[in-house]
């Protein structure tokens, strides 16, 4: 399958008759179709991690789907319940909570958190005891391994996100009557393209957790995976097969004895299914490459800078031009505004479009927007076969004060 489908290119032509800036387009029909077979089956319960992609009309795909939400701010929290989805189906994780938001959270009726550290727990606890209600509560295990590995989410490295085995171990969770510890949570990992790799770091967490469920002196009912699991960015890479997933989950379940698993998917729910257009600007030749300056870059998709991969990147028009290697850098002044190396038509100029595949999730809200004043890209969806602006472009104006 090709990152850009002509039915994609076409929808894509038509929104640059009447754009001039870079803008984002979502497939909810396809995000449905690709959505519905992950939440049938018994095996584990879906929560949508929001930070994926807060726009309100993909929270309402992931809701028709079945899934319940994960958010991580007040700002998520908001916009879930905006749409209309029961604070009963939001699950709230994140490491900095403060007791203000844990306040707002309760009082919105949130009633399963995930605790990163000693003093969530004791502010849960406060604020669930002042307003006279019980919580669910799993607690954030951070795990180190002998051959430790590094990516943005930490992997083996020191982290924000939850606590050491040891670091828990002092935790009387006797002490605590307005909370339920139901479980543990652990993530770690983010984009895995292995359901091998997935299934080892999985196998290995049980043990440790288990102990640890014991020595606190609860019953693990529920274990939460987070996210992780991957998608490609390059042409030809590996894709992961749910049921192969689904096989490793059940054998994680059987072997860990919890009721209730759960994993908070965003990549791999949404990332298929956003692209981004952007325009060049000009077309040069520097030191022996060739460079494209584009209108976006990662002021609107900030990833490439982050992990030193591109997003799959073509030309929108048809061109049966020779192809050659160009440099793509967005218009921020800074050399980090690199949007990878690609091969691409040697005949493009200043009146084309490049567009950039794989941007469903980690997009635009993952970004850096105000830098240099540029506009914020606008977002359309595709529903029903129709294409709709959600939030048009928003210029420097509108958002300087
Ligand atoms: C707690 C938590 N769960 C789930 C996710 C989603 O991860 P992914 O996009 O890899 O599915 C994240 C992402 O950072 C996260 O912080």
């Amino acid at each position: 399958m090709p990152f850009l489908s002509t039915a994609h290119r076409q929808v894509i032509e038509q929104i640059t008759q009447s754009e001039q800036t870079p803008f984002f387009v979502y497939d909810l029909d396809g995000l449905l179709a690709h959505l519905k077979p992950l939440t049938e089956q018994s095996v584990v319960k879906l929560w949508y991690a929001v930070k994926a992609n807060p726009l309100s009309k993909v929270i309402q795909t992931l809701d028709k789907a079945g899934f319940d939400f994960d958010v991580a701010s007040s700002g998520e929290l908001n916009q879930v319940l905006k749409q209309g989805v029961c604070s009963s189906r939001v699950l709230n994780t994140g490491p900095a909570k403060s007791k203000p938001q844990i306040q707002h959270f309760l009082s919105q009726g949130v009633r399963t958190f995930v605790a990163e550290s000693h003093n969530q727990v004791h502010w849960l606890n406060q604020v669930a005891s002042e307003q006279n209600v019980q919580l669910r509560v799993l607690l954030r295990v951070q795990l180190r391994w002998p051959d430790g590995e590094k990516n943005p989410l930490g992997g083996d490295s020191l982290t924000p996100f939850g606590l050491g085995t040891q670091q828990w171990q002092s935790l009387d969770i006797n002490a605590f009557k307005a909370l339920n510890f139901v479980g543990l949570h652990i993530f770690q990992w983010g984009n895995m393209l292995s359901t091998q790799k997935l299934t080892e770091l999985w196998s290995q967490m049980v043990p440790p957790l288990l102990a640890l469920a014991d020595n606190l002196g609860f019953r693990l009912q529920v274990l939460d995976l987070g996210g992780g699991l991957g998608i490609p960015y390059q042409e030809g890479g590996i894709k992961l097969v749910w049921t192969q997933l689904l096989d490793s989950l059940a054998s994680i379940k059987a072997a860990s004895g919890v009721e209730e698993l759960w994993m908070e998917l965003g990549r791999f729910a949404v990332g298929e299914y956003g692209h981004y257009a952007n325009p060049v600007v000009e077309q040069k030749q520097n030191y022996g490459e060739h460079q494209l300056i584009v209108a976006g870059g990662i002021n609107h998709i900030l990833r490439p800078a982050v992990t030193c991969q591109a997003f799959p990147c073509e030309l929108l028009r048809t061109s049966t031009a020779a192809k050659r290697d160009y440099l793509i850098h967005g218009p921020l002044c800074t050399a980090l505004d690199h949007l990878g190396r690609h091969e691409l038509p040697q005949d493009i100029n200043e009146n084309d479009w490049l567009v950039f595949s794989q941007c469903g999730a980690y997009g635009f809200t993952e970004s850096m927007p105000y830098f240099l004043c540029h506009e914020l890209p606008a977002e359309y969806v595709i529903e029903h076969g129709e294409i709709q602006c959600i939030r048009p472009a928003v210029a420097a104006n509108e958002y300087l004060r």
